[in-house]
């Protein structure tokens, strides 16, 4: 059978990178998987988050997956920390895994930076937790943006080397799935900086909760060069602002990026830019009023995760009673 787990962290506003990157092709792919789509709560606070914000991002994140299409009547949608089958195998994978493999996670050193001494325990062990996100449902497929891709390899390595250690066939290999143009945005103000909630401008991204007017001043403001388009994507070369908004533009307009340079050739970025306000009002507008539709009824938003959350743990509990019994744990 063809499962699919993916997460997104309520840490903030999601934005286009999560929305191109992920959410949008979680929604493509429910007619082919069976699908689990968490709100990974649990991953969000291995950096301080206020308990307030973190309840609000939490409704918001999803409103917000909900409004793009997520379909939680037929599919999953619940918050992580409803479900004990997460914590309870990330320790186990703290006991698979080794300190080596995960000292060459680059989001580890990215978000710890200087600091390292001083992050939190959980932030060097979140790729666990995120092994035992997917393979808590024995996913097969993990659709996710281009930067988790180190954490899938991971994820990957330790249900061989459980599966070896124990001389059981019990975890799957999980498949990343990274589509094209959308699979790494990048900031608008720095094209070699990836698109996120955590950069301090907000000018720097496009938030899913943003109005059409925001949305044509960020894309307005938005970094680029005194050349005007390139006819192919060899002109493109050493210019990251001005490939950033053509991939954008093929993303939200279900094109090849070749084929937008071919349309866009000779033309001033405040041409483009035009267009490219009027699509991704066009796409985000409907989305960004069905969220505020939502978030005024979190009655609602809770019962969905609530739903979610007792039908994610009938899939996990089994597995885990299992692991259990694999791994030697008395059951008396
Ligand atoms: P998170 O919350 O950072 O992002 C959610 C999803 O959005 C994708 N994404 C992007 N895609 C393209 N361009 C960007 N600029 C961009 N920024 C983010 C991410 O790749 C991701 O697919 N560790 C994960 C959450 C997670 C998870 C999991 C994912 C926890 N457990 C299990 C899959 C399976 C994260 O921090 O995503």
């Amino acid at each position: 059978m063809k499962r699919i787990f993916s997460g997104v962290q309520p840490t903030g506003n999601l934005h286009l990178g999560n929305y191109l990157g992920a959410i949008r092709n979680w929604v493509r792919l429910q007619s082919e998987f069976e699908c689990i789509f968490c709100i990974v709560d649990m991953h969000a606070i291995t950096l301080w988050q206020d308990p307030k914000e973190l309840t609000r991002n939490t409704r918001e994140v999803t409103a917000g997956m909900l409004a793009a299409g997520v379909d939680a009547s037929k599919h999953i949608v619940f918050n992580q920390s409803t479900v004990p089958a997460h914590a309870q195998l990330a320790w186990i994978f703290n006991c698979v895994a080794r300190m080596g493999w995960l000292n060459r996670m680059t989001q580890f050193k990215d978000k710890a930076g200087k600091h390292k001494e001083n992050a939190s325990v959980g932030l060097f062990a979140y790729p666990n937790l995120m092994s035992a996100d997917i393979l808590a449902y024995r996913a097969t497929h993990v659709p996710v943006g281009e930067d988790q891709k180190q954490h899938l390899e991971l994820a990957r390595d330790t249900a061989q080397k459980f599966n070896n250690d124990f001389g059981v066939e019990f975890f799957p290999q999980p498949e990343p799935l990274i589509f094209g143009a959308a699979a790494r945005i990048m900031s608008l103000r720095d094209g070699t900086k990836k698109m996120s909630k955590s950069d301090e401008s907000d000018y720097s991204r496009i938030n899913m909760t943003d109005d059409a007017d925001t949305i044509a001043l960020k894309i307005r403001k938005a970094k680029t060069d005194l050349e005007p388009l390139p006819a192919t994507l060899d002109g493109l070369e050493g210019r990251p602002e001005a490939s950033n908004l053509l991939g954008i533009y093929a993303a939200l307009s279900d094109m090849e990026k070749a084929d937008v340079a071919a349309r866009f050739a000779g033309r001033q970025f405040s041409e483009f830019k035009k267009d490219l306000v009027d699509l991704a009002v066009s796409v985000l507008g409907p989305i960004n009023a069905e969220m505020k539709r939502l978030m005024d009824d979190p009655a609602h938003i809770d019962s969905v995760l609530r739903s979610g959350a007792e039908r994610a743990d009938a899939i996990a509990r089994p597995i885990i009673a299992e692991v259990y019994d694999i791994v030697g744990f008395l059951k008396p």
